[in-house]
């Protein structure tokens, strides 16, 4: 038998039944009119940004990271709860802007723009974060074209790394920014130009458990903006410290001590060098913030026996949650926190390998994992499954329906 992750305490059941946000799974499943779904718990989220406000120094800004959740109403939810939101992509500006953000607090980062996505952000008024010297030079003739000040930060890729990172993002070399020493050149040149420069973006890794390791990156972020401002005679007007906060998934993980990130944090920008006083200072997250507010649910459609080894097959699976396939991004295989959502809290009497529906061995949610005794029909939860869920999944292959997606805020559904 293998462990299971651990299943985030805000969930509570009745009578047996998984509820979210105070709805049951069978009342959700009918709602959504089919099954698998995402059902994402708002009120999850919203004590997320109350406890990140609580343990931040009061000049931290808080940025919601859309790639994690992309769901119009997750959108919607933490425009009016954070303090800006970070983009990857075209697409997701448009979504921003069609939610009706302030462009203001919009920034778009990540290698690769094409010229129609400078365009769109410039015209937009969002803040891009330079990867390379010739995107840079690519934003500033789209700025002259379309006769718009171009707001500029740079994506810097500093030579240390967030230790301990599920996803590392810099120290050495890396697609991501522009190499530390090459910074101080360009940033010359973006206020040159008349070009809006508004700081660094220091991105070092994601998916973080370790306290003291994301303290001591915020720090040397700290520590390496100061010392480019130096050297370009200017100071940023912001500087993005990165995030990086991660969520336990699975049986050896333990929850982030956010607290003292906070206090430490707090030491470090009393200490900070003079050319950063009047700095705005920005932490970016996404699954932090949303992942525990989501869980996948898909349908027992089949019970079988394999050479005595016991397989629920669901109608839900890899292509609409990789992740908890252990597919995305994962060195190994752990199993994620899963339940039976119809027989919550009762006795475990057997072992099963939860699988979906397609023809692959990777196409599975649980393996050997002790459950209730389970039928078809009962509802099978994966938890902790609010970010990289079904936009990170392939949900082409096969061509089977896609999942449905159910936001619930105080027993308000939406879908
Ligand atoms: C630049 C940037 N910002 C934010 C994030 C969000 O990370 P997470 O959802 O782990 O907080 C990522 C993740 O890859 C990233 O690359």
């Amino acid at each position: 038998m293998k462990p299971i992750g651990p299943i985030p305490t805000a969930f509570a059941a009745q009578k047996g039944e998984l509820t979210i946000g105070g709805v049951g799974v069978r009342a959700l499943a009918e709602a959504a009119g089919r099954t698998p779904f995402y059902a994402y718990d708002l009120q999850i989220a919203s004590r997320q940004v109350e406890r990140f406000r609580a343990a931040m120094p009061e000049a931290v800004h808080l940025h919601f990271a859309v790639k994690a959740n992309p769901h119009p109403a997750v959108i919607k939810h933490f425009m009016t709860l954070t303090d800006g939101l970070d983009m990857a992509s075209a697409g997701e500006l448009e979504r921003v802007r069609d939610c009706g953000a302030d462009m203001g607090h919009v920034s778009f980062a990540g290698p690769g723009k094409r010229d129609a996505e400078l365009e769109l952000a410039i015209s937009l008024g969002a803040t891009l974060n330079l990867e390379s010297e010739s995107e840079c030079a690519r934003a500033l003739k789209i700025g002259e074209k379309l006769g718009i000040t171009p707001r500029l930060a740079v994506r810097v890729n500093p030579d240390f790394e967030l230790k301990g990172s599920g996803m590392s993002m810099g120290g050495g070399a890396k697609p991501f920014g522009v190499d530390q020493e090459r910074v101080p050149a360009l940033v010359t040149e973006i206020i040159a130009s008349g070009a809006d420069w508004r700081g660094f973006h220091i991105y070092s890794g994601s998916q973080s458990l370790d306290a003291d390791a994301i303290a001591e990156s915020q720090k040397a972020s700290l520590a390496l903006a100061a010392e480019l401002a130096q050297a370009i005679g200017e100071a940023p007007k912001s500087v993005n410290l990165g995030g990086g906060f991660g969520i336990p998934y699975t049986a050896n993980d333990t929850p982030l001590d956010v607290e003292a990130i906070g206090e430490q944090l707090s030491t470090a920008l009393d200490a900070r060098d003079e050319v950063l006083r009047d700095t705005r200072f920005i932490i970016e997250l996404g699954r932090w913030l949303i992942g525990e507010a989501g869980v996948y649910v898909a349908r027992i459609l089949d019970r079988k026996v394999s050479k005595g080894q016991l397989f629920l097959v669901t109608d839900g699976g890899m292509h609409h949650h990789l992740a908890a396939s252990g597919n995305f991004g994962m060195v190994m295989k752990r199993n994620y926190p899963v339940a039976i959502g119809s027989r919550m809290g009762a006795e475990t009497v057997e072992s099963a390998t939860i699988v979906g529906p397609l023809c692959t061995p990777l196409d599975k949610l649980a393996a050997d994992i002790a459950i209730p005794q389970a039928e078809i029909g009962d509802y099978v939860a994966v938890f902790a499954s609010g970010a990289y869920g079904l936009s990170a999944s392939p949900v082409n292959f096969l061509s089977h329906p896609i999942a449905a997606e159910i936001v619930v805020n105080g027993g308000k559904i939406t879908i």
